[in-house]
């Protein structure tokens, strides 16, 4: 199946289309994983990264793209889920001609796939390859673009966790609640923001030692601790993580204390299986790609012309999405990812369908 070596087949995975790109003489190798249009193009950003094989490289955009179909569905964009890698170590290989190289596959696609930024590929990047397709966004402003999307990210972060607080405490705030938050990052940071602005405690930890001293700086009455096993052990009401992936794993669950979990992080939770302990637990897990779709409304609005206030009302409406999710897993008794799921499975089949209805 594979273009560049032998790969798994991706016939298994659901996926509408999966298109392998090559050009020898810039060194593109892409893959673009379009795994649904049902709610419209399929959005996501491309990730240049050195992958160990092309079978790594296949793998991470299958999964990236299908997670962006539920993402986009329960943001409730007209768009559907794709992603896209470039696979070769960007410090080496990236250039105006190879990124132009991969604009004009983009565009092949004739919007069936739009493009955005993602790990190894910043705003800069999409101006370059805006220049061989129109079917890309999260440009710089002065392209037309939204900028920093890392500030609707946090706000709808802050949205979910009121949702969760409310499900948990009867009330949507963090008022008077202790906030863990590993990874002070450009989310963590509006994000603490906002928390300290609700009347929250905040107890924070990162990696490095700039993201302390702005802490410190900025925010003398932030707690700071060591790491972030000592945030995850602490005396914390609510956890969000904000740096890494896999946050959530079997040895953290077991010593958490907070009673909510909302972050920024993509894909907290280690391995299938960490939903089921954390609600064995009694902890409320507001899942990830929920909450943190604020910044992909954003590259979305950008599609339309941007419009902050617009876009940050849609990111807003992550608390009613949140609320519903987690109403749904009371009810039918599942973990809220589960459930969330579930919403977008329907929101896909429900207004995918429509499309069958024929138009001139
Ligand atoms: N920026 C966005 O719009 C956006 C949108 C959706 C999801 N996310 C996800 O949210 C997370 C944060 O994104 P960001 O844009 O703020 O990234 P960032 O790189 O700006 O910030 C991450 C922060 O985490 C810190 N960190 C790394 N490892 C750590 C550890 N072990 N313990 C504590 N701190 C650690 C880093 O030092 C850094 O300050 C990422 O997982 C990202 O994929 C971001």
């Amino acid at each position: 199946m594979g273009v560049f070596a032998s790969t798994d087949d991706p016939d298994a995975t659901g996926h509408e289309q999966v298109v392998f790109c090559q050009d020898k003489q810039t060194g593109l190798k892409a893959i673009i994983g379009i795994y649904s249009t049902a709610l419209g193009p399929a959005l996501g950003g491309t990730r240049f990264y050195p992958y160990a094989s092309e079978e790594a490289a296949l793998a991470d955009v299958l999964d990236l793209s299908r997670g962006m179909a539920y993402k986009n569905a329960l943001a409730g964009l007209d768009l559907g889920g794709g992603k896209a890698v470039i696979w070769g170590d960007p410090e080496q290989i990236k250039s105006e001609a190879l990124l132009r190289a991969y604009g004009r596959f983009v565009q092949s696609l004739g919007g069936r796939y739009y493009t955005a930024c993602d790990v190894g590929t910043y705003v800069p990047d999409m101006d370059v390859i805006a220049r061989e397709t129109r079917y890309v966004t999260g440009r710089s402003v002065e392209h037309g673009g939204a900028g920093d999307s890392s500030i609707l990210t946090a706000w709808g972060v802050f949205q979910g966790m009121r949702a969760a607080a409310e499900q948990v405490w009867g009330v949507p705030t963090l008022h008077g609640r202790r906030v863990g938050v590993a990874g002070l990052g450009k989310v963590g940071k509006y994000l603490v923001g906002h928390l300290l602005d609700d009347g929250a405690e905040v107890v924070a930890t990162d990696v490095n030692p700039r993201a302390l001293e702005w802490a410190r700086t900025t925010h003398p009455q932030v707690t700071l601790v060591d790491d972030t096993s000592a945030l995850v052990a602490a005396d914390i009401d609510v956890y969000a993580p904000c740096a890494l992936g896999g946050a959530l794993n079997d040895d953290t669950v077991a010593v958490l204390r907070a009673k909510v979990i909302a972050g920024a992080a993509n894909n907290q939770l280690a391995h299938p299986g960490v939903e089921k302990l954390l609600a064995d637990r009694g902890i409320l897990y507001a899942p990830d790609y929920v909450v943190n779709a604020g910044g992909v409304i954003q590259v979305a609005d950008e599609i339309e012309g941007f419009d902050f206030e617009r876009a940050k009302l849609r990111a807003t409406g992550i608390y009613d999405t949140t609320r519903e999710i987690l109403r749904l897993a009371e009810a039918d008794g599942i973990p809220p990812a589960v459930a969330a799921d579930r919403l977008a499975e329907r929101r896909m089949a429900e207004v995918g369908r429509l499309r069958t209805i024929h138009l001139r």
